[in-house]
Formats: structure tokens, C-alpha cells, sequence
């Protein structure tokens, strides 16, 4: 085994050992897709700000600067989560069963291949991807842990949604056609699930992050330059984190900007 490889298993080996129960009164969310991008970054401000998360994401093993965060934060642990595989899911609910979650983010998400999204071009295997992975898996992790939020003090739901969603906002846009369409039925997803846990006192919000530098935001670009406007991924974390903080349950299953702002359907 090279040196590297062997710091890094022991690195995360370190991680998940000292992945200790939450202390008493210490909020704990459970993120998806944390190694990288945006779910990497809200990982990060929630543990500087005193949380314990549930990091997961499909490859642990390879999830180096999440390990790291989970070395400087022992408060943070490793789990292994595909969203699209629900036998995993199940397994880690179970794992979980009884433990209050006070906040799931479902982070994870893919924009699938532009081309195969295309008038002319379209690709059923690409819509079912993108489907899945953006609009049926989101409801179905939620699903798996809403007894440990409704079971916690701040029962929250987080799903993270697009200004590309917005039927309001896309008034001359003709690409992307499976991510656009996963994101607004997720809106709609949420907007049922919230009617059905009102009454457990669960709030479920939909927060678009901004357009943030991260891989899906340079696929979308297909190389292009970074607009001005555009995000650090720690920025748009900590407005996020921020606006998670003030949610009311008047705000719920309303689509909300990162700075508060009210996004149109
Ligand atoms: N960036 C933006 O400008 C922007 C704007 C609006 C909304 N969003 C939303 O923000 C969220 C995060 O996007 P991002 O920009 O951070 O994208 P990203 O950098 O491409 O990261 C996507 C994350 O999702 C994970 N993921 C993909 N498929 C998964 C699966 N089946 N199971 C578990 N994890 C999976 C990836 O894990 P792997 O490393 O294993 O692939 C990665 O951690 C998405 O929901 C996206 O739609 C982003």
C-alpha cells in the first residue's frame, strides 16, 4: 500500500471512530453529497458553528477533504450514502433509528449531459438519471429519516432547488431541459411533503444556493468564463446556513434565493 494511501485510510478510519454520539444540546444535520461543491462547504460551516453532521457521500474512501474536515472536527462523521440506492439508505436509516436529526440537507445533485438534454438529442437514460437522482431521491431521504426530525428540537428539511426550476424564470430557456424539469418537480415534491408534516412540526424549504463555482456550474458553462456573480462555495454555504437559521414555517416549501429572496414558480 502506497504512504498516501495509507495515511488517507487511516485518516479515515480516524474519522469514523471518532465520530462520537452528538454531545447533549448539540444540533445534528445530515448532508448529501458532502465531499465536494456546496454540500462539502455547508459540512464545513456547520461544523465550525458547533455542529455534528452526518457527512455522506458515495465514496468515503476518496472524500479527501471531507476527511480532512472530519480531522479538524470529530464531530463530523463519514457516511456512506448513494441517494439513488435505497437498500444503502435503509440500512443507514436503521443505523440512525431513535437519533434526533435536526436538520437533513439534501444537497446532492447532478445536471446530467447538456447534449443529451437537447431538442433533437434526447436521451431517456439521461431524463431517468437526472430524475432520479435530483427529484426522487430527495423525497425518498427525507422519507427514510422523518422520524429522527420530527423527533429533534429545530425539524428541518432542507432540499436545495434552482432558479433554473422556476417556470417564471425561464421564459427564453431551451436547455437543459432534465435538470430544469427535475428541479421544479422537486419544488412540487416538497410543496407535498410539507402539506403531510406540518402537523409532525416539520418545516421543509427550498433554498437555491446562488450560482456558485463548482463543477455542475462549470458543466453548465461547457467552459465558458466564470460570470462575476458568481459564488465561492463558502460564501453561498454560509448564506444558506444563515437563512436555514431564520426559517419559519411561513417560509416553508416557498422557494427562497440564498439571500432570502423569494424565488418565482
Ligand atoms: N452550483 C450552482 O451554481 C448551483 C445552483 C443552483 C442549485 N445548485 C444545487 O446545489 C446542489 C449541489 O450542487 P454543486 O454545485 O455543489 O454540484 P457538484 O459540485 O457537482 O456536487 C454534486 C454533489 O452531489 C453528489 N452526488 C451526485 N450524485 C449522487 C448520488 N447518486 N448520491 C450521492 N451523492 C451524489 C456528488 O458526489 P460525487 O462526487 O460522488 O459525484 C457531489 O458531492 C445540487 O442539488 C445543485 O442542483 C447548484
Amino acid at each position: 500500500m502506497k504512504t498516501s494511501t495509507l495515511i488517507s485510510t487511516v485518516l479515515a478510519l480516524i474519522a469514523t471512530l471518532s465520530a462520537a454520539a452528538a454531545t447533549p444540546g448539540q444540533p445534528v444535520a445530515l448532508i448529501t453529497g458532502a465531499n465536494r461543491g456546496i454540500g462539502l462547504a455547508l459540512s464545513t460551516v456547520l461544523a465550525e458553528q458547533g455542529w455534528r453532521v452526518l457527512a455522506t457521500c458515495r465514496d468515503p474512501e476518496h472524500a479527501d477533504e471531507l476527511k480532512a474536515l472530519a480531522v479538524r472536527h470529530p464531530a463530523v462523521a463519514l457516511e456512506r450514502l448513494d441517494v439513488t440506492d435505497t437498500a444503502a439508505l435503509d440500512a443507514l436509516a436503521a443505523k440512525y433509528r431513535g437519533q434526533p436529526i435536526d436538520l437533513l440537507i439534501n444537497n446532492a445533485g447532478i445536471l446530467g449531459d447538456p447534449q443529451a438534454q437537447q431538442l433533437g438529442n434526447f436521451d431517456q437514460k439521461t431524463f431517468e438519471d437526472v430524475m432520479r437522482v435530483n427529484t426522487y431521491a430527495p423525497l425518498r431521504v427525507s422519507q427514510a429519516f422523518l422520524d429522527n426530525l420530527a423527533a429533534s428540537r429545530q425539524k428541518k428539511i432542507v432540499t436545495l432547488t434552482s432558479r433554473a426550476g422556476s417556470l417564471a424564470a425561464a421564459v427564453e430557456a431551451h436547455d437543459n431541459y432534465f435538470y430544469r424539469m427535475s428541479k421544479a418537480a422537486s419544488n412540487m415534491s416538497m410543496r407535498l411533503l410539507q402539506n403531510e408534516v406540518r402537523a409532525r412540526g416539520v418545516i421543509v424549504a427550498l433554498i437555491s444556493p446562488g450560482p456558485v463555482d463548482t463543477q455542475m456550474n462549470r458543466e453548465w458553462r461547457h467552459g465558458a468564463p466564470p460570470p462575476a456573480s458568481l459564488l465561492a462555495p463558502l460564501q453561498s454555504a454560509t448564506a444558506v446556513v444563515k437563512l436555514i437559521g431564520l426559517l419559519t414555517p411561513e417560509m416553508a416549501a416557498h422557494a427562497l434565493n440564498y439571500d432570502g429572496e423569494e424565488l418565482p414558480w
